[in-house]
């Protein structure tokens, strides 16, 4: 099966780290797993993969270029550098805010300091970026890892990042979405929605390309 021979295809995964000072950061508790078992799929099926990692503990799938990165700000540059793509799937937990300034040295508490304020400011958003740049890939997928109002939020994100296709889970439910091996995934497009059978990353990976592919052939 070596359908996507020919294609470039570029994954980001796993979380971002943006940090505090030099001992603090604010990170998620994404794995990395789906991103990666997509990257290892999509060289399964023969096409030239890409992947930008935020800080995990996974090892490189066979066929995969890896790149690692830590911050939102340098996933972004990544994620630009790799392009242009025939597919774009973001399945990346991008930190939404960084710190505005992170500290040069540790930040000391004072005494009778029983509070402090971190003041954040709003990281880009990746995928809305690769959507709306002019080396928009032909096919753009992005993941919305919701808590409530699943379908809603994942069917918004549809327009408001310009993405072909969004790949929603719920996500704080033990045993699903971060962190486990296993997932629900439900891929809405436009003009429709796909509910995948509830299983391992791997699969959900696999059924996951399978829709991209026909969509590339729409
Ligand atoms: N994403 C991105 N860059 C960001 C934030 C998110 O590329 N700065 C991408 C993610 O990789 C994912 C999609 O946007 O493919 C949705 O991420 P999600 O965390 O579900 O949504 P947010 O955009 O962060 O929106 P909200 O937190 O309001 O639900």
């Amino acid at each position: 099966m070596r359908a996507l021979a020919g294609l470039r295809v570029v994954v980001s995964a796993g979380p971002t780290f943006e940090d505090i000072d030099p001992v603090r950061f604010i990170g998620n508790r994404s794995s990395g797993k789906m991103g990666f078992a997509i990257a290892a799929a999509a060289a399964r099926r023969g096409a030239d993969v890409q992947l930008v990692s935020g800080p995990v503990a996974l090892a490189t799938p066979d066929g995969v270029s890896r790149i690692d990165v830590r911050s939102a700000a340098q996933m972004h540059a990544a994620v630009f550098a790799a392009l242009p793509a025939d597919v774009y799937i973001g399945a990346a937990a991008v930190a939404d805010f960084r710190p505005r300034a992170p500290a040069t040295a540790k930040i000391k508490k004072r005494p009778g300091e029983d509070s402090m304020v971190l003041h954040l400011v709003r990281n880009a958003d990746i995928l809305a970026d690769v959507a709306a740049s002019d080396v928009r890939p032909r096919l753009v997928v992005g993941f919305a890892a919701e808590t409530d109002e699943v379908t809603q939020h994942a069917r918004a994100k549809l327009s408001t990042k310009g993405a072909d296709l969004i790949a929603a889970n719920r996500v704080g439910i033990a045993g699903r979405g971060f962190e486990a091996d296993d997932n629900v995934l439900v891929l809405h497009w436009r003009d429709g929605s796909r509910t995948l059978p509830p299983g391992a990353k791997t699969a959900l990976a696999d059924a996951l390309l399978d829709l991209v592919q026909e969509r590339l052939e729409a």
